[in-house]
């Protein structure tokens, strides 16, 4: 048996975890009406299969009907979630893993213009600026309604089969009883520390009434809101012990920090660029202090830190969380010595993002993740080898590079740079961003493995690429900068990427014209700021930056609010003239006949890109298909068959950005979706 301290079985309560490595809780708003049907089942069952020990699924899966979904949660309040869940227990039970599931009421971390429109309730009516309800003041009838309510989704949980369950506290109703901030209830239930943990006490009272005293029930709560008036760290650690002498409860899930704000909850979940593993030691000392089973999860990125983790003895069950939506397979690779084919995570955090927005979460580099109904995690062999040629080596040639190596094929990559990376590389020149090159070194090194060649310095003509005598030609050449947008001065300004990449100097008086609402107009304002420079950041939009999305923004924002910044919306540059040593601009709007002028020393221009797609439209009258796509066939993961001319003798297919601007999810996505089934 391994000695690695990542693989040694736990024991918690009757149940035998097989190693310390779990999943914590993460809705990746995958339900269909609530339920965790098939695609919810393929996700956590894929983890099972490759050896994660524990899955805690859901996240803040709601047990009462006052308490609607903020991102599409499973609703444990219906009796119909018993038999969604339980074929997802016993299908991960078959491989192994075991499952338990989040409970929770989100009080007033909700809305009430949701499902059925109850009002939002709380201790008080302090509203939380993240979700805006301002909540009804809990009565007591409301309080007996919800200790019900948890007690009867405990037991719909036991009868799923679960192994055990985790309340979900932090930023929900039951801390928002803990924290002096939301709670200005009378006694028994408000006041005194003892008055505030009431509630929580009387829940966990109820589901042990209910589902007895060997049913596996944990905590995740903030061991320290860090939060001016808030629950302090005494407390927390109080908490932590009135808990444990409560005996109710038979682990801690540790989390530090707050979630009623943007900021709040990205230094709860830090993202790139921010500091890895920062709430361990803090979660160590409450292991420490408590002797408690501790569980955490925060920005443990890798496999190094979880061992740590859990070697020094600050955890007894370490969560690689979204570390398992990048990679499925970690256990499986720890244990086959394959450490370094793990598919890194980069902390992009487009996964969390999204669910705050409405969508599914996706992870920006593994297109196969909450897709495992339809997209491979593994690439199986071709039957048959081809010869695959690909021109461009950013997100989507790399990917179709990585893909088509591991069917089997013969590759070829041509890239006009000097090596890969295309707009990822111009990213992360950024230091808070340098983690998104390893999108891009990944691929390199798993190609390298398979001995693909990569023509780099090489602008491929179409002679390059039928010199090559392919099979399929995929064109990722992705785009360039489109900033001719304006009625008069296009020859005047610069695009973002310009300033990226270091090929313009930043001016001293600035103004950005973000019409694309995406990463490259901040991180140009972040990069003129930083000198000192005045920067207007303008938009047409009625939010700036929407593409960015919520977590994303903050540490931009902790830039920007500190620098001379200021940001316009509803405004459209219309012009640029010269006005003899500065720039005159014009803005207007869509609102109205309106303009104003801006006098500065730089205009940028953010835009979005315009394909490079020379290439393709040369090779297109000599390929079989005519360069069209089965649009049927790419997305039920059905053959390309079209052809369209007899002479052709290969078929011709662009992705990514070649086609249009879209993002890198997008363009990875395109690769692996067309390219598993070449
Ligand atoms: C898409 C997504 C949804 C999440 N939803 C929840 C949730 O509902 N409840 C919860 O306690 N934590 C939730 N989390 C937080 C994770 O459990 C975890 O604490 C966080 O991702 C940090 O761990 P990591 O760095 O290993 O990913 C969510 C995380 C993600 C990525
Ligand atoms: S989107 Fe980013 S943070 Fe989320 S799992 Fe993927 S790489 Fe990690």
């Amino acid at each position: 048996m391994s000695n690695d301290p990542l693989l040694q079985p736990y024991k918690l309560k009757h149940l035998t975890l097989r190693n310390r490595i779990m999943i914590t809780s993460h809705e990746p708003a995958y339900p269909e009406d609530g339920m965790p049907k098939e695609r919810y089942r393929a996700y956590h069952v894929e983890r099972a299969k490759a050896g994660v020990a524990l899955t805690m699924t859901a996240g803040s899966a709601s047990v009462a009907q006052d308490s609607p979904p903020v991102f599409n949660n499973i609703l444990a309040w219906k009796d119909e979630v018993v038999g969604w869940m339980k074929q997802l227990v016993d299908e991960c039970h078959d491989h192994g893993a075991a499952v338990m599931i989040q409970l929770t009421h989100l009080g007033r971390r909700t809305r009430w213009d949701k499902a059925d429109w109850l009002p939002v309730v709380a201790p008080s009516h302090e509203r939380e600026a993240a979700h805006r309800a301002f909540p009804k003041r809990m009565e007591d009838w409301d309080m007996a309604r919800i200790i019900g309510d948890f007690a009867d989704a405990a037991e719909r949980m036991k009868a799923a089969g679960v192994d055990g369950i985790e309340l979900e506290a932090y930023g929900h109703l039951l801390e928002q009883f803990w924290s002096p901030l939301t709670n200005d209830l009378e006694a028994p239930y408000g006041g005194s520390l003892e008055n505030r943990l009431r509630f929580t006490l009387d829940v966990l009272g109820a589901i042990r009434a209910r589902c007895g005293a060997d049913f596996i029930v944990g905590l995740r709560y903030t061991g320290d809101q860090d939060l001016p008036g808030g629950m302090t760290r005494a407390e927390g650690m109080s908490i932590s012990q009135r808990l444990k002498a409560s005996g109710l409860v038979d682990f801690l899930n540790v989390v530090k920090g707050h979630i009623d704000t943007d900021p709040g909850l990205t230094d709860l979940i830090p993202i790139q660029g921010m500091r890895n593993a920062p709430h361990l030691d803090f979660a160590g000392e409450i292991r420490a202090a408590t002797g408690f089973p501790t569980f955490h999860a925060a920005k443990i990125p890798d496999v190094a830190t979880a061992r740590y983790a859990i070697a020094s003895g600050k955890l007894d069950m370490v969560g690689l969380t979204r570390a398992h939506m990048a990679d499925p397979h970690i256990v499986r690779k720890i244990v086959e010595g394959r450490e370094d084919d793990i598919r890194p995570c980069v902390g992009a955090n487009y996964c969390l993002d999204r669910i705050y927005q409405g969508g599914m979460a996706f992870c920006l580099h593994n297109p196969a993740t909450g897709r495992e109904a339809t997209m491979p995690q593994t690439i199986p062999p071709a039957t048959r080898q081809k010869r695959i040629t690909i021109v461009g080596a950013g997100p989507a040639g790399m990917e179709a590079a990585r893909v088509a190596a591991e069917r089997g094929h013969a590759v070829t990559v041509f890239e006009a740079a000097d090596r890969p990376g295309g707009q990822i590389r111009l990213t992360a020149q950024d230091e808070r961003r340098r983690e998104m090159i390893s999108i891009i070194a990944w691929r390199q090194a798993q190609c390298e493995k398979h001995g693909i060649a990569f023509r780099f310095n090489t602008y491929a003509e179409a002679e390059d690429v039928l010199a090559t005598k392919p099979d399929e030609v995929i064109v990722a050449t992705g785009g360039l900068p489109h900033t001719e947008v304006l009625s008069e001065g296009n020859d005047l300004v610069v695009s973002a990427w310009d300033i990226l990449s270091g090929d313009v100097k930043p001016g001293r008086n600035v103004l950005i014209f973000d019409d694309a609402g995406d990463h490259a107009a901040l991180q140009a304002a972040d990069l003129i700021s930083a000198t000192g420079a005045a920067v207007e950041i303008v938009t047409p939009d009625r939010s700036f930056a929407p593409e960015i999305m919520a977590m994303n923004l903050v540490p931009y924002m902790r830039n920007l609010q500190g620098r001379d910044t200021t940001f316009t919306v509803t405004w459209r540059l219309i012009s640029v003239v010269r006005d003899g040593n500065q720039l005159r601009a014009t803005l207007g709007s869509d609102y109205g006949d309106v303009t104003r002028a801006r006098l500065v020393d730089q205009v940028v221009v953010n835009h979005g890109t315009r394909p490079l797609d020379e290439l393709y439209f040369a090779l297109k009258p000599a390929s079989s298909n005519l360069g069209e796509v089965d649009y049927k066939a790419l997305t039920t993961g059905g053959t390309q068959a079209v052809a369209r001319n007899a002479e052709g003798q290969f078929r011709l297919f662009r992705i990514g950005d070649a086609v249009s601007a879209r993002n890198t999810h997008a363009a990875i996505y395109d690769a692996l979706r067309l390219v598993k089934d070449l």
